[in-house]
């Protein structure tokens, strides 16, 4: 049990079932709502509590990551999200996550060496792209491969070795974004590029992407800043649905890489990180700001499955403190690559500034979130829309990573194992009825 935890044992909750009264005890969070333990309500009274999508569920204690949905604050372990992607680097921040603290610069330098040499991949990895049809989506190369290191990087599987879950966590951030440069590469036909370990991370995937084998690619300082804010700004969000996946998915004791697979799994729905590929196909789709009426209008309509993409968030209710970043370099990566007054951002202002007006999103508080102007920055430095989520995912696997460091080295962690409301047949006796509604 933790101090936070000790402190509070004389705060309760109440809860009368059946008659009968029983006691909960509320922990404190350090900032934002305290919580109430309610891991003994089975084994006492008898009930389960039934929360779907778990708007009111904390899953775990964590020390990573906070938000303020309500003012719009995010912090990596105490640190303004603003302040990190001002004046730190990815891997400061991957390092940052992992560890617990800012690194002192020789750490920071010996970190940065210990991922730059996991860059390179397994020969055979080139044999297992070869399987993929070149029309395959990256994030399903993405998934595929992440899943399939567990095949080549056998000593760094043992969870209950700190060195290896170390070793796996390294291999995991640096390999990602070779993974991911590579499914580019295949998608669009040219052969792979190899890392240059004497670049930084962001640089190193920039080149990864855009060198062929005639032209180096010149790796431009301005668009190398962006990458990495881009990466900074989405590398953890706390108990988010992928996030939540890879700690479910690490409490069976599955090895590190499976765990990170189903992480970007989770990662590729348009209702979470494929939100940046939808949200840009949107204001595609949208085409000029005559049409923002309708759209509108379709996004508020309950019979219509049309949602406005990159916007709204279950725990911001106020502006995402990383789409106001973004929105802000958007302009600045358009002017360095040449593009005059884009119409797609021009767009996406102005969706952003009739929606802010509208009585249906102000009631929901519905704001752009980190997908609205993500995609647009990216598109800029000349990434096809496909990509986008691949980008959100290799950021990822710093705050994926950290989780199920976090977890497994949680001495009061067990398997997860939701329950259910049934609400299925009684039991039948088999053979007497047939179903006449059985469509299948
Ligand atoms: C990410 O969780 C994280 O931290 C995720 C993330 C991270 O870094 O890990 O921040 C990354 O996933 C960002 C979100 C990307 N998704 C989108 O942009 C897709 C569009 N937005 C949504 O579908 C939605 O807002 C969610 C999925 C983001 C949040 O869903 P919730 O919390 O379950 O909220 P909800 O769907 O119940 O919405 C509440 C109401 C509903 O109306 P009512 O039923 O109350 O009448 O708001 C409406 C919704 O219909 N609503 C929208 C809307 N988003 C919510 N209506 C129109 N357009 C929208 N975008």
């Amino acid at each position: 049990m933790s101090d936070r935890k000790q402190n509070n044992k004389k705060n309760f909750a109440s809860l009368t079932i059946f008659d009968k009264t029983y006691n909960f005890p509320i922990y404190n969070s350090i900032e934002g709502e305290p919580v109430i333990d309610i891991s003994k309500l089975h084994s006492e009274a008898g009930v389960f509590t039934y929360d779907p999508g778990f708007t009111s569920t904390a899953s775990c204690e964590s020390k990573i990551t906070f938000i303020d949905g309500n003012r719009g604050i995010l912090r990596y372990r105490g640190y303004d999200i603003e302040e990190l992607a001002q004046k730190s680097d990815f891997i400061e921040v991957v390092n940052l996550l992992i560890y617990g603290d800012l690194p002192n610069k020789n750490q920071l330098k010996k970190y940065k060496r210990l991922i730059s040499r996991h860059t390179l991949l397994h020969e055979q990895i080139i044999n297992f792209f070869q399987g993929f049809r070149r029309d395959a989506h990256p994030m399903a190369m993405m998934v595929g491969v992440m899943g399939a290191l567990s095949s080549f990087y056998q000593d760094s599987l043992d969870i209950n070795d700190a060195h290896q879950r170390q070793e796996a966590t390294r291999r995991i951030v640096a390999k990602s974004s070779t993974i991911g440069a590579m499914a580019y590469k295949y998608s669009i036909g040219q052969s792979f590029v190899s890392p240059k370990n004497d670049l930084t991370f962001s640089e190193n995937f920039l080149h990864m992407c855009f060198s062929n084998t005639a032209e180096d690619y010149k790796v431009s300082p301005v668009l190398a800043k962006a990458m990495d804010t881009i990466f900074i700004l989405h590398a953890d969000h706390e108990q988010n649905a992928s996030t939540s996946t890879v700690r479910l998915a690490g409490s069976s004791g599955a090895n590190p890489f499976a765990c990170i697979a189903a992480g970007v799994s989770s990662l590729w729905g348009p209702a979470h990180g494929g939100a940046n590929q939808a949200a840009l196909e949107m204001l595609e789709e949208i085409g000029s700001s005559k049409n923002i009426s309708k759209y509108l209008k379709k996004a508020k309509n309950k019979k219509d499955n049309f949602k406005l993409m990159g916007f709204g968030h279950r725990v911001y209710k106020n502006y995402d403190p990383r789409a106001k970043i973004l929105k802000n370099i958007c302009q600045k990566v358009l002017n360095h690559v040449g593009i005059k007054n884009d119409p797609i951002l021009k767009l996406a202002v102005n969706l952003e500034k009739i929606a802010l007006k509208d009585k249906y999103f102000i009631e929901k508080k519905l704001y752009p979130n980190v997908d609205f102007y993500s995609g647009i920055i990216l598109r800029a430095m000349g990434f096809p829309p496909e990509m986008f989520t691949v980008i959100f995912a290799i950021a990822r696997t710093a705050g994926w990573t950290a989780h199920w460091t976090e977890m497994i080295e949680d001495p009061i962690q067990k398997i997860g194992r939701p329950r259910q409301l049934y609400s299925g047949n009684k039991a039948l006796k088999y053979g007497i009825k047939r179903s006449k509604k059985n469509t299948r």
